[in-house]
């Protein structure tokens, strides 16, 4: 893919498009004249083409496979797995609640798994402005995004634990990320902050470890303090997933050649069954891939006008294109933050309620990047209410609102704050004059990217939330049984 120069932007010419169109044919079979200026492009294309390819517009790609996790079916069905299961949370420590005197295997709303915060009827998000983690919804069966209550006291030292400081997104499509291009690779940007640079495998043993979102105070925090790090709680981990026979054998099939008993599974071999999941969590053949394959009766005359408009009048096209309709590039935009109204008190990703975006990736490495955020993708966010890394914008109106006032709305980070942070707000960020009729045409474009999770391997149903998994807890989704537990047959092996 080349880079398309943002400056290259088709005009939007709705309404008199299609009369331009039968005008010039009329002309050209009239006058016997094929190579005016003005006249229509070479045959099979059309000033929607000419959009199609200044944006580096293409149905969605295939899937970018590193060398060595290449699609693998049991690895596949093995990361399905670990993705649903609770085994994968701190404050499940069954040991930990017993000794604080609490029934170990009642309160499964500690137990977290991926798929709390990335649910499948929630398209792989939560629904929530703000990811609920561990203490959410404590003591209650109602586990799932929207219905967690955040903060909770930690099971283990009653203190608040759970809240995300940013909005979850969708992890559909994560597997076509780019990395500062918007071409995919496998070795991708994940986080809104860029802050895992070598794609989904990186990426999937770093939320075991993060205290808001899977571990928790468990591990030995309180006793350990900076002691406790990261390679502590995954080390932990890895010997729960040693410790089940069903994990075990499932390892040894989906990792042939490299793990034959349990103390060969490694951490290594946990981040690759999940990544190899998520990989395959792709929506090819929506109505937009199809326009864009060259069937224009796929979309609509609103639709086609909100696309007109998308790579035009509104510059969404500046920093949405490519095949994810993503540069992978990080922009100041400056959306309304607000983490108080949200929860009281809570002071967001940097204590005092800002989010400096890439600056918080690396702070030595982008001081000169306060408030820059990754370009999201636009596919599928139909289903990804709310959105902004701090979900502020409710609906995707709301979103397109934002862009129509420039950024200069009273909840927004004004310009002088920006400035004072070394930065200034991206020059395609600015009041747009869209009217409602307009606004309205961009979000219908925008809805035209939603599709269906693909098929997995052998007809699996990658969507489909397991009925058990391996541990013997109940998976996110799954109704917790009536009465007490145990929902564990033994804590043996397990911290
Ligand atoms: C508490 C809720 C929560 C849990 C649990 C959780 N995530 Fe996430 N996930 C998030 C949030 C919030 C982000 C965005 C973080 C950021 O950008 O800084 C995210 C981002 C991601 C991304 C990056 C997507 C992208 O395009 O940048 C992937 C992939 C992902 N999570 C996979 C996982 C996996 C795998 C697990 C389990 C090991 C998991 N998540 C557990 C909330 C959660
Ligand atoms: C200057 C680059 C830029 C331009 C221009 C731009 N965007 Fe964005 N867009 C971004 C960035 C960066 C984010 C993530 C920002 C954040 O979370 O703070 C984003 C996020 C979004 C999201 C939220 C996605 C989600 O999952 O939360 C939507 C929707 C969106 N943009 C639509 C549009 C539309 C529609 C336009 C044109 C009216 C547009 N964008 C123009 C850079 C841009």
């Amino acid at each position: 893919m080349h880079a398309v120069s943002p400056r290259l932007r088709a005009d939007s010419r709705r309404g008199i498009l299609e009369s331009v169109w039968w005008g010039l044919i009329v002309l050209m079979v009239v006058s016997g004249c094929g190579d005016d200026d003005d006249g229509p492009a070479a045959p099979g294309t059309d000033d929607f083409q000419v959009i199609i390819d200044q944006f580096g517009l293409t149905p969605l790609p295939t899937i970018p496979y590193p060398a060595n996790n290449t699609f693998n079916a049991e690895r596949i069905a093995l990361g399905q797995l670990l993705f649903f299961d609770p085994i994968l949370g701190g404050e499940s420590a069954a040991q930990v609640k017993a000794d604080a005197g609490l029934d170990p295997f009642r309160y499964r709303a500690n137990d977290m798994a991926c798929a709390t915060c990335h649910f499948p009827t929630l398209a792989f998000a939560d629904g929530r402005r703000l990811g609920a983690g561990v203490a959410g919804a404590q003591f209650s069966d109602t586990d799932l995004g929207p219905q967690r209550v955040v903060p909770g006291p930690s099971i283990i030292t009653g203190l608040d634990v759970g809240t995300e400081p940013r909005n979850t997104p969708t992890i559909l499509n994560a597997a076509l990320n780019g990395r500062n291009s918007a071409e995919p690779t496998a070795e991708s940007f994940q986080f809104m902050d860029g802050r895992v640079t070598k794609g989904l495998e990186e990426q999937a043993t770093k939320p075991i470890t993060s205290r808001d979102e899977m571990a928790g105070d468990a591990y030995g925090r309180d006793i350990l303090g900076d002691a406790l790090t990261p390679e502590v709680i995954q080390d932990s981990v890895t010997n729960r997933i040693r410790s089940i026979p069903e994990y075990v054998d499932r390892f040894k099939q989906a990792f042939a050649g490299e793990v034959s008993i349990a103390d060969d599974i490694k951490l290594d071999h946990i981040g690759r069954a999940i990544a190899a999941f998520e990989r395959e969590l792709v929506t090819p053949g929506s109505r937009y891939d199809q326009f864009v394959d060259g069937d224009r009766d796929a979309l609509g005359e609103v639709e086609k006008s909100g696309f007109e408009l998308f790579f035009g009048k509104a510059l969404c096209g500046d920093c949405h294109f490519g095949p994810m309709l993503s540069d992978f590039s990080f922009r100041v935009q400056g959306v309304a933050e607000d983490y108080e109204s949200i929860i009281p008190g809570f002071g967001g990703k940097s204590g005092d309620g800002k989010d400096f975006g890439r600056f918080h990736a690396d702070e030595s490495e982008f001081a000169d990047e306060k408030y820059a955020f990754r370009v999201l993708t636009i596919r599928n966010t139909e289903l990804t209410a709310p959105y902004f890394h701090s979900g502020s914008a409710g609906t995707l109106r709301e979103a397109v609102e934002f862009y129509d006032r420039g950024g200069q709305g009273n909840q927004d980070v004004p310009d002088s704050e920006l400035e004072a942070a070394g930065v200034t707000r991206d020059s395609s960020i600015r009041p747009l004059g869209l009217t409602g009729d307009e606004i309205d045409a961009i979000v219908a474009f925008m809805k035209t990217t939603t599709a269906p999770v693909q098929m997995g391997p052998l007809g699996v149903d990658l969507t489909a939330v397991p009925q058990r998994v391996p541990s013997g807890l109940i998976p996110p989704g799954i109704p917790t049984p009536s009465g007490p537990g145990p929902f564990l047959i033994t804590t043996e092996g397990r911290d």
